[in-house]
């Protein structure tokens, strides 16, 4: 028998805010968050509502008293580290709320909610004024999207000037933070602005084109929530939650009619899996050394084999062996790490952007045998001629892959289990297989150790 559990310090944190049928927003998206975060979370829910991804046909508030006695409740017991709130569908409900959060005094996280992804009111207009008088002061930080940043301040927000206008003009009514949300704001990139009333920062990532959407605002404020009950800073716990909120969008459900629901989830199984990822790759290597025909393969330059996680937004989330892979009387190689190889997760990251189901790449030596072995039993090949990368392309450090995947997807006209070059001035030429998964790599070598026979 142990004698107590083994898992003392957890960090509580408290959502306010109304429950989702639909599980995309709201407290249910707050709860998925909190537990991707590694934080306990707790509820005061204000309000149900029957939802799914494209509409609210009813919403039901729950009695004052009750919203009240579910925060105090928890208090009492568990302590709360930190808290949020999201609807408030009322005034009544916002004065029981700014009533109880006086009587404490940690950390707490306003996502002003006025309208839900669908275009249903949350919050009553009589309300907002409430809201701001009320609950801004207390506020360690609001985080109001486009619509209700214009809604509070009166005036449009089209630019990053007029979000870090906006961002002083809320600051003035008390709260100590703010974080003006860009995903309504158009752009290659969807930039936050945050702003404590000294300084600015811009968190920026690139904008996904996605209709999965749904509870993007909750699953953020919720992450701001998480990290501050950790005991990260302000502005650590933006940052982080900017990385948080961006794999969850990315990596979003498609399911309904409507906006389909963020995953929260993606988060936690991408960092869940870093530890596989090195051991597969390491086992995927150890398999090949023991092939005779490997060396055949290897390039001048060294050989490389790169393998994600399954979630993967940078070349961070991505294996690979550092040094490259060699051959004296066998491989030489060592053991892989994250980051390692920019050149194949360029390629792995590419083909991803443009939908094929890519997790792992290989470079070997380019034999015009091995490309009639590889067409012979009917991988996709595609081709790109280095000699025609634009100047413009070749300036920008790491274009070169990205525009190379690009000619050949497009010259092929779909996604590529091979893609090779013929090289150019002091660039030997390149065969990179591309596979979902490792297993799929070893198929693809084994069908072409034919020409090494
Ligand atoms: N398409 C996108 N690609 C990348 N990031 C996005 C995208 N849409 C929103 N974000 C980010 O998601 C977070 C939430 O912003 P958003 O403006 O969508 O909130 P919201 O409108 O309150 O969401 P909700 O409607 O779920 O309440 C911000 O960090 C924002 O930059
Ligand atoms: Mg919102």
């Amino acid at each position: 028998m142990i004698s107590h559990t083994l898992g003392r310090v957890y960090p509580v944190a408290l959502t306010i805010a109304g429950s989702d049928s639909g599980g995309g927003a709201g407290i249910q998206a707050d709860l998925k968050t909190f537990a991707a975060l590694q934080v306990h979370g707790t509820v005061a829910i204000t309000s149900l509502t029957a939802q799914n991804t494209y509409e609210v046909t009813m919403v039901h508030d729950v009695p004052l008293d009750m919203i009240e006695e579910q925060i105090r409740v928890v208090y009492r017991d568990l302590g709360i580290d930190a808290a949020k709130s999201g609807m408030l569908h009322n005034s009544q409900i916002i004065d029981v709320v700014s009533k109880v959060l006086a009587d404490y005094d940690f950390p707490y996280v306003l996502d002003p909610v006025m309208i839900a992804k669908s275009g249903a009111k949350l919050l009553r207009d009589d309300a907002i004024n409430a809201l701001l008088k009320k609950l801004f002061p207390r506020a360690t930080i609001v985080t109001p999207n486009r619509f209700e940043a214009e809604r509070i301040v009166g005036y449009e927000i089209k630019s990053l000037s007029d979000a870090e206008k906006a961002a002083e003009d809320i600051i003035s009514l008390g709260p100590d933070a703010v974080v003006v949300k860009g995903g309504h704001i158009g752009g290659e990139y969807s930039i936050d602005v945050f702003y404590d009333g000294r300084n600015f920062r811009h968190f920026k990532a690139l904008r996904v084109d996605s209709k999965s959407t749904h509870g993007t605002g909750c699953s953020f404020s919720a992450a701001i929530t998480a990290f501050l009950a950790r005991g990260y800073s302000l502005e650590d716990s933006v940052e982080k939650a900017k990385k948080f909120i961006t794999i969850s969008i990315a990596y979003g459900l498609e399911m309904g009619r409507g906006s389909g629901p963020v995953n929260p989830m993606a988060y936690l199984f991408n960092e869940a899996s870093r530890y596989i990822v090195l051991e597969e790759l390491y086992s995927f290597v150890k398999k090949l050394s023991s092939l005779g025909w490997i060396e055949g393969l290897i390039p001048e330059v060294g050989m490389n084999i790169a393998y994600s996680t399954p979630y993967p937004m940078d070349e961070g989330d991505i294996a690979a062996f550092p040094g490259r892979i060699r051959y004296s009387d066998g491989l030489i190689y060592g053991y892989p790490r994250f980051g390692v190889s920019r050149h194949l997760s360029r390629y792995i990251l590419k083909m991803r952007r443009l939908g094929c189901d890519v997790r792992t790449a290989m470079n070997i030596r380019y034999e015009e045998a091995l490309i009639q072995a590889l067409k012979e039993k009917g991988y996709r090949i595609g081709f790109y001629d280095r000699r025609r990368e634009p100047r413009e392309v070749k300036e920008v450090e790491g274009r070169s892959v990205e525009w190379g995947v690009e000619e050949a997807y497009r010259g092929a006209g779909g996604c590529l289990d091979v893609i090779y070059h013929l090289g150019d001035w002091g660039k030997e030429p390149m065969i990179v297989l591309l596979a979902r998964d490792l297993s799929t790599l070893l198929k693809i070598l084994e069908d072409i150790r034919v020409v090494f026979k």
